[in-house]
């Protein structure tokens, strides 16, 4: 009882300096009443596209054929899970919280409706929240957008509140993460970018004018860059949660896995100038950040040096093993300085700026690391469609694409020539 109070209340202090975070849809108080309840063939189980209401209303059709999300639970019964559960000791995948928190929509059993089948794996309301109080009500006209959420209804299209989502099972969050255990016992390394994994999850929505009066919507460019900001958030929330307090050997899933992954002979230490720690030290996995030096030399200049400086200390502190909270409060103002430039900004005329200043960084090797060099080619290719280039820029995004094919055998290098390639004007074949 007490260790779960002081976690509550940890949760409570947590929050309110790191920014709260809208209960997400797995913790909320609505009973999920289960995929059935949505797929009607009325309201979002249409086979085809409808165009009277705004909504497609295939909804339900998209994601039971196209989304993978549908197929997380499957997964769980597939011999490479039960490879990883046989490894973690656990009876088998599809049983244990821990899978399922992310594999489905894992609420606690006592808010699961009649219709409801944790087979179903990752349905509508793990995203949409528990429809309990919104189901009966949100097609009503006379019922605002702002009751239905307060109803329940998660607000997927606010960046802050999708990217939370999103990450929680994406990158990792308080309540469950990824553990370097769990992917110790053979889980697949996690990736994301919130743009161009929206894009990927094939689309059940059209943002279109009408959209855009109902509901936030931006840009890939904006979406991408207040993606970025949250995933910096995210660092940092789980830098404080996972890593405060000096163990022998911390949450190793936060750090930069190819920091001790690779061969010895490589000999592929050098200094980094935004780490600047010594050989031979583990390092936080900062992708969270990497992105935000393009973006706030684009869009908030003054930001710049400060961001430096504390990402540099935000490192030497999570090496030392010392105390994090002073630094973590002034990257979480710096950032949320950043969510007002980058939100007050006419953002499409700034995609050929951040493009440049990627290939640049890019060029001068400043992407070491791996997971920065998948974020550096996801972002350049959405900032080459945002910029109309992308077709003439096929063969070079390709040869982008084969320098980050093979993650145990990427080559910095390698990467740093291509990028030279754009900028001496070779790029385009
Ligand atoms: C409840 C956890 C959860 C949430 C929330 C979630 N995902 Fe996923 N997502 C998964 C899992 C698990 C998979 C892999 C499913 C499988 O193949 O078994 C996945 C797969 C995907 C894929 C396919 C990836 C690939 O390699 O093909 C995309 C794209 C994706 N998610 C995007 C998103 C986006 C965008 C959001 C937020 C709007 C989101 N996800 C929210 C758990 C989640
Ligand atoms: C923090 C969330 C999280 C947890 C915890 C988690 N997974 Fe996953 N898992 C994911 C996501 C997200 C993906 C999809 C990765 C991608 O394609 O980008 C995934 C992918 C997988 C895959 C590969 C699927 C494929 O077809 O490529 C397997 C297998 C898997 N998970 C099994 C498990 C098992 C077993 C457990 C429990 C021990 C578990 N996962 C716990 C989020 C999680
Ligand atoms: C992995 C998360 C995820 C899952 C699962 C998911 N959605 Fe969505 N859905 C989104 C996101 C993100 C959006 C776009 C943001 C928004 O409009 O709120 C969206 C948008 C929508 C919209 C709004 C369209 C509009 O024009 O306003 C509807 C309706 C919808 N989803 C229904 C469903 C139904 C029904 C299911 C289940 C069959 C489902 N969704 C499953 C994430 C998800
Ligand atoms: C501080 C160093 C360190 C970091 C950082 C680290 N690991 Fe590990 N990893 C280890 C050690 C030590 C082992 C155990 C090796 C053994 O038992 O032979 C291990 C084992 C593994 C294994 C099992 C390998 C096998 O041979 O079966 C996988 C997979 C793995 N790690 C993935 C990751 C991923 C993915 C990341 C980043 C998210 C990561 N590791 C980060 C040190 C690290």
């Amino acid at each position: 009882m007490t260790n779960q109070r002081g976690f509550i209340l940890g949760f409570l202090l947590f929050s309110m300096h790191i920014g709260a975070v809208a209960e997400l849809p797995q913790y909320s108080d609505e009973s999920h009443l289960g995929v059935a309840s949505c797929a009607s063939s009325v309201c979002h189980g249409s086979v085809r596209p409808r165009s009277s209401t705004g909504i497609l209303q295939n909804e339900y059709v998209v994601w039971s054929r196209l989304d993978r999300h549908k197929n997380a639970y499957s997964t769980l019964l597939s011999a490479e899970s039960k490879k990883i559960a046989h490894n973690l000791g656990l009876k088998n995948a599809h049983e244990a919280d821990i899978c399922l928190d992310c594999h489905a929509d894992n609420v606690a059993v006592g808010k699961r409706g009649s219709r409801f089948q944790i087979e179903d794996g990752i349905g509508c309301e793990a995203c949409h929240g528990g429809a309990e109080n919104y189901l009966t009500s949100h097609t009503d006209k006379g019922v605002s957008r702002d009751q239905n959420i307060s109803n329940g209804l998660y607000a997927t299209d606010q960046i802050a509140k999708r990217a939370a989502l999103c990450f929680s099972c994406h990158i990792g969050s308080e309540e469950k993460i990824a553990s370097h255990e769990i992917m110790g016992a053979g889980h697949p390394r996690l990736s994301f970018e919130l743009d161009t994994f929206g894009v990927l999850q094939p689309a059940h929505y059209v943002v279109d004018k009408k959209y855009s009066e109902r509901k936030w919507a931006g840009s890939s460019l904006t979406t991408w860059a207040l993606g970025q900001v949250e995933a910096g958030k995210q660092t940092l929330r789980l830098v404080e949660s996972k890593l405060a307090g000096r163990q022998l050997f911390p949450e190793l899933s936060l750090f930069d896995c190819h920091a001790c992954h690779h061969v010895m002979s490589e000999k592929k230490w050098r200094q980094q100038d935004r780490i600047r720690l010594p050989p031979g030290t583990v390092r936080l996995n900062d992708v969270g950040f990497l992105m935000l030096f393009p973006i706030a030399k684009v869009f908030a200049p003054t930001l710049q040096v400060g961001l430096h400086a504390d990402l540099r200390e935000l490192h030497q502190r999570v090496n030392s093993g010392g105390d994090v909270k002073e630094v973590v409060m002034r990257l979480q103002k710096t950032l949320d300085s950043m969510t007002s430039s980058v939100s007050s900004n006419s953002a499409d005329t700034a995609a050929q700026k951040v493009l440049d200043e990627l290939v640049s960084m890019g060029a001068s090797g400043q992407f070491q690391d791996y997971v920065a060099a998948e974020q550096a080619v996801m972002a350049i290719d959405m900032l080459l469609s945002t910029v109309g280039a992308r077709d003439d820029y096929d063969d070079w995004l390709d040869s982008l694409y084969d320098s980050v094919e093979e993650e145990d055998y990427y080559d910095p290098l390698f990467l740093a020539e291509v990028m030279e390639r754009y900028l001496s004007g070779n790029s385009v074949l």
